[in-house]
């Protein structure tokens, strides 16, 4: 278990701690999610912290996604968030689009944020490595901006993600600075992510050295939320792995990213250090540990993936929760783009 988050460094004291998070519905929800984010962001609910997640739909489309498949897996991300242990009474849990102040913030920021600090975003690199970049969307591009103004609408302290977002959340902090600089106030806060534990980067059960991804071309990279029991044991059963012993210490796992990779999985699904995982199978080889970790992949997945099922069987009443979720999200969010257009010279003289 993790320790209690810090409160943002002083000076920052008197934003009050609120946690941000988002996840794209822009495929089925993996493993990597599920232990990078998602069991993340129910620890930080159950500290008590005040938790707002987001299913960025808006971030979806910076990539083509045909729209029946998008509204679907945007229900999907829904039920994954409950299943997994968000209580949508405690946390707000909403849809991006539906609150529009998103993207409304999202072009002030595009005005804040210079072009050369896009230019060093390696997400936008790695998405179109390999790729015409010309012909991406400016969207893509522009996509950091509007992660930082889902986090900035609410003034949010902490954000969990996994490691590859933290580029991002630097980001986010940059823009909240040059803001504050520019117009002489001391509106947004400086947010901390918050990557923390054993899993906050899963790799590819096929080539150690990728991330593991809804993207990822070949199914058998990944587990994802809604695989079956015999579909995930015979994944890890076939995932990558080398042909020596398990070390007893972490130091014996460099240079070996799939064995690492798994032992990481072992820990993060167990609640269990490295160190405890390798002291209870160091001398084994794969033949030994992998029936164990699909054994507990299975027992823990198995109930997330079939309440997942259950909920999707209702899909007005997940729409219900997003739509109450976002007048709440709406609530908060309002005076502070209302504050944020004041600050920037706008005339807000709308009845
Ligand atoms: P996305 O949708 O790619 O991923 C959602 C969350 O899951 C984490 N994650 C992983 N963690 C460990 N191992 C992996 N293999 C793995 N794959 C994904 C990600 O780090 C992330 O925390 N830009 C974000 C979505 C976003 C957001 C935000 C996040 C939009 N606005 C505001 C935080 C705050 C993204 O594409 O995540």
């Amino acid at each position: 278990m993790t320790d209690a988050v810090q409160t943002p460094h002083v000076g920052q004291t008197k934003f009050a701690p609120r946690v941000f998070s988002g996840i794209q519905p822009s495929g089925g929800l993996t493993l990597g999610n599920y232990l990078g984010a998602l069991k993340r962001f129910v620890e930080m609910q159950d500290q008590g912290m005040e938790a707002i997640y987001c299913i960025v739909d808006l971030h979806a489309i910076t990539t083509w996604q045909d729209p029946e498949r998008l509204r679907q897996q945007t229900r999907e991300a829904a039920a994954a968030f409950i299943a997994a242990g968000v209580d949508p009474k405690r946390s707000i849990l909403f849809n991006q689009s539906q609150v529009s102040a998103h993207a409304e913030l999202a072009w002030v920021f595009n005005c804040v944020t210079r072009l050369g600090w896009m230019n060093r975003m390696t997400q936008f690199k790695d998405k179109t490595a390999g790729k015409n970049a010309e012909n991406a969307s400016l969207g893509l591009y522009a996509y950091p901006s509007l992660m930082a103004a889902d986090i900035l609408l609410y003034h949010a302290t902490h954000v969990p993600v996994g490691e590859d977002q933290k580029q991002h959340v630097e980001l986010t902090r940059d823009i909240a600075a040059k803001f504050n600089h520019d117009y002489k106030v001391d509106f947004f806060p400086m947010t901390l992510p918050v990557i923390e534990g054993a899993a906050t980067r899963v790799m590819s059960l096929r080539d150690g050295s990728k991330k593991m991804s809804k993207s990822d071309p070949s199914d058998q990279s990944r587990i994802n939320l809604t695989d079956d029991a015999d579909t995930i044991a015979a994944k890890i059963r076939k995932a990558r792995t080398d042909a020596e012993v398990l070390p007893d210490l972490p130091e014996g796992l460099k240079d070996r990213p799939e064995a690492k990779n798994l032992v990481n999985i072992y820990a993060a699904l167990s609640g269990k250090s490295v160190e405890e995982v390798l002291a209870e199978f160091a001398g084994q080889g794969f033949g030994a540990f992998k029936p164990a970790l699909a054994d507990l992949a299975v027992a823990v997945m198995s109930p997330i993936t079939s309440e997942m099922q259950r909920l999707m069987a209702d899909p007005a009443e997940i729409d219900r929760i997003l739509g109450d979720g976002a007048d709440r999200a709406d609530a908060i969010a309002q005076p502070i783009l209302a504050r944020t257009l004041d600050i920037v010279g706008m005339i807000r003289s709308r009845r």
